[in-house]
């Protein structure tokens, strides 16, 4: 019988010492994601840049990760913004997307010396103008543009495009024209380019491909109108292997790829660019991080066999929200035959609270037992919850047989720490 090791660590003696739930990143996993995204990212042509999506999995050590690689990142709030300042990362490297950033955020970005803004909408291009005029400081600025594209894991749709939250749809010609013109004429906001982003876990070239044929094309179009774009960002969304099923394009392969086409695009079209930027988040960290369980209860249903970990949905809510998709193993049973289909469920208080409906497991699976959730990395930690009161994970980096704690356990006293009984007086 023999444990699961990451990073070259048993992860008995990991949960021993840090208990469980625990979030296990294997940092050699994520400096070689970042090298595959850096070193193929490369053009004659122009320059590339690679941004963390923060939004993936955000903390102190994560970032400094980004700044070693030489990868800037993308913060979407006021938290994230403040955690990359209190990391030391290079401000000028942060791009600051959202819809609906605040007046407070925005300021905020003004004053850490945030590098560029990529604009949502009209409304925030005028209150960014005014604020930059006020506090006299120069930023720089993307435009985010909806080229109505929407790609999933295996498939891309051509959409109307028009109604999505974020950006303005690549149709409303006029409209994108005016508030660029409005940044043109600004004098602390400089207008650089243009944004997109199509979409998540995308596995193949295919959709990206047809954005920055659709990007490229625009830019040719804006520049004639006036609209010199030297930028563009083509997002994050590049897919990960969560099991079997998913087949995704090596980071590497898709930044060269995406490089490749943006030049062919290019020379297509007699155009020239500075700048190419892309943003992974998930393909960065995702395969990177596991998530360990302890084994509690299990019962029998007429039709299933239920295995009880000790998280859940507060540390993982992706199989409830999105359905998706994970594999697993009984981390302390490796090698052992999986003889008997489990139902893996968490302890938190809804029905929906499985994380994975039909796994593969030893039948000897028994309470005490670790199970290792794969590919655990993106999106979990970052949209955990309290949800039950159940405290967020403990987060440790390992590599080469080392660990470090880079994430605390949250306990019942720091839950209560937010707890109060002032009087408000108005
Ligand atoms: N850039 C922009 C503008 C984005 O909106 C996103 C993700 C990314 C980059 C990074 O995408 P990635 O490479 O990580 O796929 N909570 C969902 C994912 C939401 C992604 C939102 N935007 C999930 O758990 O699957």
């Amino acid at each position: 019988m023999a444990n699961l090791e990451i990073g070259g660590i048993d992860c008995r003696n990991l949960a021993a010492v840090s208990g469980t739930p625990l979030l296990v990143y294997d940092e050699e996993k994520i400096e070689t994601q970042f090298a595959a995204a850096t070193e193929n990212f490369k053009s004659q042509e122009f320059d590339t840049e690679v941004v963390y999506a923060a939004k993936a999995f955000s903390c102190t050590a994560i970032f400094e990760k980004a700044q070693q690689a030489g990868a800037g990142l993308d913060v979407v709030s006021g938290g994230e913004l403040y955690c990359a300042r209190q990391a030391g990362v290079d401000m000028k490297k942060v791009y600051f997307h959202g819809n609906n950033k605040s007046t407070e955020e925005l300021e905020m970005a003004l004053k850490l010396g945030c590098g560029t803004i990529v604009l949502d909408n009209d409304m925030e291009c005028e209150r960014l103008i005014t604020l930059s005029e006020r506090e006299k400081i120069s930023i720089d600025v993307l435009l985010r543009v909806n080229p109505g594209i929407e790609a999933h894991t295996h498939e891309y749709i051509q959409t109307s495009g028009s109604d999505s939250k974020f950006g303005i749809s690549i149709k409303k010609t006029e409209q994108i024209q005016s508030l660029a013109q409005k940044v043109l004429d600004s004098s602390y906001v400089n207008f650089k380019g243009f944004h997109s982003h199509i979409g998540s876990q995308i596995t193949e070239t295919e959709g990206f491909e047809k954005a920055l044929e659709i990007m490229i094309s625009f830019i040719s179009d804006m520049k004639q109108q006036g609209v010199p774009a030297e930028v563009l960002s083509i997002g994050g969304g590049f897919g990960i292997r969560y099991t079997e099923e998913d087949q995704p394009i090596p980071l590497g392969e898709m930044a060269a790829r995406l490089a490749r086409i943006c030049e062919k695009q290019l020379a297509e079209k007699n155009l020239q660019l500075k700048k190419l930027i892309m943003e992974p988040g998930r393909s960065i960290v995702g395969e990177a991080g596991y998530s360990l369980y302890k084994v509690g209860f299990s019962k029998d249903t007429d039709t299933k066999h239920f295995l009880f970990v000790d998280g859940g949905m507060s540390d993982n809510i992706r199989p409830a929200l999105y359905q998706a998709k994970y594999s697993c193993d009984i981390a302390t049973r490796m090698g052992e035959a999986k003889d008997k289909t489990y139902c893996v469920a968490g302890k938190n208080c809804e029905s929906g609270d499985i994380l994975i409906q039909e796994a593969q497991l030893p039948s000897s699976a028994a309470e005490g037992d670790l199970l290792v959730i794969y590919a655990a990395g993106a999106y979990g930690y970052s949209m955990a919850s309290n949800y039950n009161r159940a405290g967020r994970p403990e987060v440790v980096f390992v590599k080469k047989g080392k660990a470090r704690r880079v994430l605390k356990r949250e306990t019942y006293q720091d839950q209560l720490r937010l707890e109060t009984d002032e009087q408000l007086i108005f």
